[in-house]
């Protein structure tokens, strides 16, 4: 059987790089997998987490994946904290993984930054508790950014580990799955940095809450080069804001960047600003106004959760229980 797994941090901020590198994709694949998506809550707290914020953020996330179109009827939309087992599981693994191995994780060292000494445990142990929710259901896809390939293959050397150690075949090694054009969406001030929620300058990224008039400005003001568009592919070497704004619009209108630069090469970038905020004030709008109406309504979203929770919970149990028989705990 095949089964999709992902998460996201609830660590506020949410943006078009998060859409189009991860959301976006996930509600794809909801028609050809059964799926499983979790807001990360225990993840988030590897970093300091303000409680009230943390909450709101939670909620947040669950909205704007209901907002984009994942469906919690079909598939389970769940937070982490409240599946026991992603817990429980993430310590078994922390005695499957080897020091050595973490310390190989080159985002613990972005994240860490000079004084490592000061991070908190979770941090280092993080990619551990993200084997955990991928092998708490046996997911053999997970798709996520480019960025998250390294935890990937940690999550398979765990599940080989523990089915070698133990003599077992219990764990499937699950695939990456690394999707759509645009895995990489960069910094409108900065060609060279991602689009992240961590950026001081919120021109820098286009929030899934900002309005059609913030977001007409953040375009305007993207940062470009004096050149007018090349009318092919090869034009953009070196040209990293040009290339950046360029794959939003193909992304955003389902097209390859060829086929945009037939349509706009040689024309300036103003004219071409007026056209990106077009489709993309479009193709958002929907989804922030779905966003803004779920947001008020935490009845709803609380109870989409503990339902999710407790269907995530009903697969994982099992699994658990099992993975507890074979390291040599007694069970209830
Ligand atoms: P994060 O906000 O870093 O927890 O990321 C949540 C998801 O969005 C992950 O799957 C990331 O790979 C994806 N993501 C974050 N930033 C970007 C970006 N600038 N471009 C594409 N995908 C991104
Ligand atoms: N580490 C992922 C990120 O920062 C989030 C995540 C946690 C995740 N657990 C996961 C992604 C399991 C996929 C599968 O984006």
């Amino acid at each position: 059987m095949e089964r999709v797994f992902s998460g996201a941090q609830p660590t506020g901020n949410l943006h078009l790089g998060n859409y189009l590198g991860a959301i976006r994709n996930w509600v794809a694949l909801q028609k050809d997998f059964e799926c499983i998506f979790c807001v990360v809550d225990l993840h988030a707290i590897t970093v300091w987490q303000e409680p009230n914020e943390l909450r709101s953020n939670i909620r947040e996330l669950a909205a704007s994946m209901i907002a984009s179109g994942i469906d919690p009827e079909k598939h389970v939309l769940f937070n982490q904290s409240q599946v026991s087992a992603h817990a429980e599981l993430a310590w078994i693994f922390n005695c499957i993984a080897r020091i050595g191995w973490l310390n190989r994780m080159t985002q613990f060292k972005e994240k860490a930054g000079k004084n490592r000494e000061n991070a908190s445990l979770g941090l280092y142990a993080y990619p551990s508790l993200m084997a955990a929710d991928i092998l708490a259901y046996k997911a053999t896809h997970v798709p996520v950014g480019e960025d998250q390939k390294q935890h990937l293959e940690l999550t398979r050397d765990i599940a080989i580990k523990f089915n070698n150690d133990f003599g077992v075949e219990f764990f499937p090694q699950p695939d990456p799955l690394i999707l759509g054009p645009a895995t990489r969406v960069m910094s409108l001030r900065d060609g060279s940095k991602k689009m992240s929620k961590s950026d001081a300058s919120d021109m820098s990224r286009i929030n899934m809450t900002d309005d059609a008039d913030t977001l007409a400005k953040k375009i305007r003001k993207a940062k470009t080069d004096p050149e007018p568009l090349p009318s092919e592919a090869a034009g953009l070497e070196g040209r990293p804001e040009a290339k950046n704004l360029i794959t939003i619009y193909a992304a955003l209108t389902d097209a390859n960047v060829s086929d945009v630069l037939v349509e706009h090469g040689g024309t300036q970038f103003s004219g071409f600003k007026q056209a990106l905020t077009d489709v993309v004030v479009e193709k958002l709008a929907p989804i922030t106004e779905e966003m803004a109406r779920l947001k008020a309504d935490n009845t709803y979203i609380d109870a989409v959760l503990a339902k999710g929770a407790e269907r995530a919970d009903a697969i994982a149990q099992p699994i658990l229980k099992e993975v507890k028989e074979i390291v040599g705990f007694l069970n209830r």
